[in-house]
């Protein structure tokens, strides 16, 4: 194993160890952010604090994009970009769909890419190159066409804007797919659309810890990512999402893109 195959490997154990820590939560002490939909927990921050700590000691020259505690430096050669709890809504309410989502650049480009389900004990991990794992077997977005495939979707609760136009879509979409789904966690939802569970994922605006991650993972499991207008998401910054097997995404991208 050459050095970052090595760290990628330890980074790989913190996660499990950090999702085995999140099975035992008790007291979560809930607290909102901007709004009462808006939530974090105590969970959400020493789980953040865990990885950079470790994560630190592994690559010491990497800097953090996290979702909490205003964490927010992509200066490094090496950028973790983390959502210590995505689905944290679900979380609150020991839903059991939640999970830990970490992306690694280097020199601007994802290189890595794991989102860790500690209650299922679901890993999904991709490396730039080298193909898209679940539970260390390759996996592979579907073949189906949209009318034969979910589509999952996001809601965008802390945009309330977004809201009529987000239902618009998924209403309308129940006309040309199989069914909708709505999990929780936009992390997770990118890598059902990874391994064929969906056909397509969209959300009308996601932060970059919540697709980064999942990004290199559906690349990987020959699938594309864009926004609703169909350019490259930058994974550094808010985007809209579409992600899922090629002919399913083109048209939904037919059907709904800008
Ligand atoms: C949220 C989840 C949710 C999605 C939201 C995200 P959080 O992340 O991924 O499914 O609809 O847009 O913000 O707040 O639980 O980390
Ligand atoms: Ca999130
Ligand atoms: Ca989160």
């Amino acid at each position: 194993m050459n050095q970052i195959e090595t760290q990628l490997e330890q980074c790989k154990s913190v996660i499990l160890e950090a999702g085995s820590r999140l099975l035992t939560s008790d007291d979560i002490s809930v607290e909102e952010k901007t709004d009462y939909t808006n939530l974090v927990t105590k969970y959400d921050k020493a789980t953040q604090q865990f990885l950079i700590d470790a994560f630190s000691q592994i690559m010491d020259d990497a800097t953090f994009l996290c979702e909490e505690e205003d964490v927010a430096d992509t200066s490094g050669r090496y950028v973790f970009i983390i959502d210590p709890i995505d689905g944290t809504a679900n979380f609150t309410k020991y839903y059991g769909h939640s999970a830990i989502s970490v992306a690694l650049a280097r020199e601007g480009k994802l290189l890595w890419g794991a989102v860790y389900n500690p209650f299922t004990e679901d890993f999904f991990e991709a490396r730039a190159g080298e193909g898209a794992y679940y539970n260390g077997k390759r996996i592979h977005v579907s073949e189906d066409r949209l009318k034969h495939s979910l589509v999952a979707f996001g809601t965008s609760p802390y945009y309330r804007e977004l809201r009529n136009e987000s239902f618009r879509i998924a209403l309308d979409v129940m006309d040309h797919a199989l069914d909708i789904r709505r999990s929780g966690s936009a992390a997770l939802d990118l890598c059902y659309a990874a391994c064929g569970r969906c056909g397509v994922f969209f959300e009308l605006k996601l932060s970059p810890w919540d697709f980064a991650a999942g990004m290199l993972i559906v690349q990987e499991a020959g699938g594309k990512i864009t926004d609703i207008h169909g350019n490259t998401p930058n994974f550094t910054a808010k985007s809209s999402i579409v992600a899922g097997n090629k002919g399913a995404h083109q048209e939904f991208l037919n059907l709904y893109g800008k």
